[in-house]
């Protein structure tokens, strides 16, 4: 296994399943770090008791370390330390300011993933104490920060960090994107449209049928679903809401098509045509109508499969190549993860520099 932020992170092959709102499971987040990478739980808009339960389900499913995300368009402070104090030790941040949140994540002895979209925003991240950065290209499902592809943006954010490591984001569906992406200077693909159609996604039926259904030309970047958080561009499937609404001529928000009305109920609660919750297992009603994010990459989704099936066939028998984790260098820091298996900080004893040659590791 790889050292550094790869050995940190818990990981034996390079594939994080991507923080993909209420999909994220417990289930499926331990199926993904149980087949060595790296499952992450979406916490941004979870009570603290959900926040309690989802880390101790997944805890109790795997021994390996799981990741938690949490969205910075809100203060998260007071979910970061129920995810600490949990005992999770790979923390993700996205769509804000990181800086605020490294001090308590390195308090704590856990690590500090944050997604960004630019060379320049990554540097800031490092600067700021981030230790691993997430470069989400334009491609991606859900929301999307930047404007650059993910072709384009890797190679650029990796020159911008070196040595600090580098996961891709955006339109990673298959081997062959990950493949790409590791070529590209990523020590890992970070993956969300295609973990919508593992069996333990919590995505409606009627919304992975949808994926499974789609071509790469199906996705519009859009502010449309807006309910919950506004101003947010955001890449979905091009369902009958978003067709009503540019059939409208895309009016703005108070004169769309529907505007208020209710498509579906989830627990009880209604839930409205614009929302920005996607459809889980449990809901009822027009699910066709709700939010389908999904990236370009979904004409390459087609079955469900078991998550673990999804990484070995990702990954063809690669395995993580080694990387530095610079921040951590001589640093005696170790933590043991939710599950009791301890997972170290290992540092290298010089800096190795990421060559071209070892990017694609071993195969077989
Ligand atoms: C259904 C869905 C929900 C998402 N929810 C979150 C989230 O809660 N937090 C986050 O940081 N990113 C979220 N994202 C973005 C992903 O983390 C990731 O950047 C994206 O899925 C990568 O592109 P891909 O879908 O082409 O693999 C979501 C993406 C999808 C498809």
């Amino acid at each position: 296994m790889g050292d550094g932020a790869v050995g940190a992170l818990g990981m034996t092959v390079p594939v994080v399943q991507a923080p993909i709102g209420g999909a994220a499971t417990p289930q499926l987040a331990a199926a993904v770090s149980g087949a060595g990478g790296l499952g992450m739980l979406a916490l941004s808009w979870s009570d603290p008791a959900q926040i309690r339960s989802a880390i101790e389900r997944t805890g109790a499913l795997t021994s390996r370390t799981f990741g938690a995300n949490l969205v910075l368009d809100r203060p998260q402070f007071e979910r970061l330390e129920l995810c600490l104090a949990a005992g999770v030790r790979v923390i993700s941040t996205f769509w804000g300011d990181p800086a605020p949140y490294s001090a308590p994540i390195h308090a704590a002895g856990a690590l500090h993933l944050h997604t960004v979209a630019s060379a320049a925003e990554a540097r800031r991240a490092v600067a700021a104490g981030v230790d691993v950065v997430v470069a989400q290209g334009w491609e991606a499902g859900g929301h999307v920060w930047g404007e650059v592809g993910t072709l384009a943006l890797v190679p650029a954010v990796v020159d911008a960090v070196h040595p600090v490591p580098v996961i891709a984001a955006g339109g990673i569906a298959d081997r062959r994107g990950l493949a790409a992406v590791l070529a590209l200077g990523a020590v890992a693909g970070w993956i969300g449209t295609r973990f919508l159609l593992a069996e333990e996604s919590g995505a409606h039926p009627g919304y992975r049928a949808a994926v499974a259904a789609a071509a790469e030309t199906d996705t519009l970047l859009s502010e449309l679903f807006d309910g919950g958080w506004p101003d947010a561009p955001h890449r979905t499937l091009r369902n009958s809401t978003v067709r009503e609404w540019l059939a409208a001529g895309s009016p703005p928000p108070g004169s769309r098509p529907g505007e208020g009305e209710q498509v579906a109920v989830r627990r009880g609660e209604p839930q409205l045509r614009y929302s920005s919750d996607i459809p889980t297992t449990g809901v009822e009603g027009d699910v066709e109508a709700m939010v389908h994010y999904a990236g370009q990459g979904v004409g390459l989704v087609r079955d469900v499969k078991p998550a673990a099936e999804i990484v070995r066939e990702l990954v063809g028998g690669r395995r993580l190549r080694s990387v530095t984790l610079p921040r951590h260098e001589g640093r005696k820091a170790t933590f043991r993860p939710c599950g009791g298996r301890k997972v170290a900080f290992l540092p290298s004893p010089r800096p190795r520099p990421v060559l071209p040659s070892s990017l694609l590791g071993e195969s077989g």
